[in-house]
């Protein structure tokens, strides 16, 4: 059967999207793959990050998918491509929300937090082009941001002192919009609302995700009907338990998986 909305990320981050998604299609039975043994995906080179991402796309068919979202904005930008050209269920991806940052910005100076996966690719470059064109973007690699997430360790030291040192140079140049470019910093805007000054506006597309799966589902006529209870699948082959913590929701069913 194919029924399920398949969901897969370097790791736990993407379940920043996920909760988007179960926001806005609660009905829909869900399978997360989080990639974690293999994470940072960010600092891998792209033949490696298509590889990966081929094989969480080819372990969530198998498993039933009837669209796969590709909540990790390094896969998107390294591999989504391929996989829409090569897989016959529909894809969705996340990609750097460039375009509404320079909507919003007044100082016309946008930063981008993001991975170097993401900050070389050239679907990052030419979506920079076409949106940003009369903006200064500012991008900084988010190096060791993701590892600590992964290792559950969000509000400590070395987080806020990594996160002020990225920020710095930004600051200096006066963004106005700070655009998240990775699935896992939703769960830094705690500590990133304490370090940035109120009127800097942070972006993150969780939302216009899960909003672009609800009508790409809609269009496709993939939508559940049945009525049953939906199920609420995570699979990790590293930690469960920062996994765990980070979805906060007892009807998720988490499992280590050695994939
Ligand atoms: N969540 C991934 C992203 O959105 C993290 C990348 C990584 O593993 O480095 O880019």
């Amino acid at each position: 059967m194919h029924d399920i909305l398949g969901i897969f990320d370097s790791g736990v981050g993407g379940t920043s999207i996920w909760k988007e998604i179960h926001k806005m299609l609660p009905a829909e039975d869900t399978l997360y793959l989080a990639d974690s043994a293999n994470a940072p995906y960010g600092e891998k080179s792209k033949e490696e990050i298509l590889r990966l991402s081929i094989k969480n796309t080819e372990f969530l068919l198998d498993r039933g998918s009837k669209i796969i979202v590709v909540a990790c904005n390094t896969a998107t930008t390294n591999a989504i491509d391929y996989l829409r050209a090569n897989y016959h269920v529909p894809f969705i991806g996340i990609e750097p929300a460039i375009k509404p940052a320079a909507l919003q910005t007044k100082t016309k100076k946008v930063g981008v937090l993001a991975t170097k996966g993401t900050l070389s690719s050239s679907l990052f470059h030419n979506t920079s082009k076409l949106f940003a064109e009369g903006i200064t973007v500012l991008e900084q690699e988010g190096k060791g941001l993701v590892e600590l997430i992964e290792a559950g360790k969000v509000r400590s030291r070395e987080m806020r002192a990594l996160l002020e040192e990225f920020l710095r140079p930004m600051l200096a140049q006066h963004i106005d919009c700070l655009v998240l470019g990775c699935t896992h910093y939703p769960y830094l805007l705690p500590v990133l609302k304490e370090l940035l000054p109120e009127d800097i506006t942070i972006i993150d597309s969780g939302e216009a995700v899960a909003r672009q799966t609800k009508a790409v589902l809609e269009k496709n006529g993939l939508l559940r009907t049945d009525g049953d209870a939906p199920s609420f699948i995570f699979y990790s082959n590293k930690d469960v338990e920062v996994l765990k913590s980070l979805i906060d929701c007892p009807k998720a069913q988490v499992s280590y998986l050695d994939f």
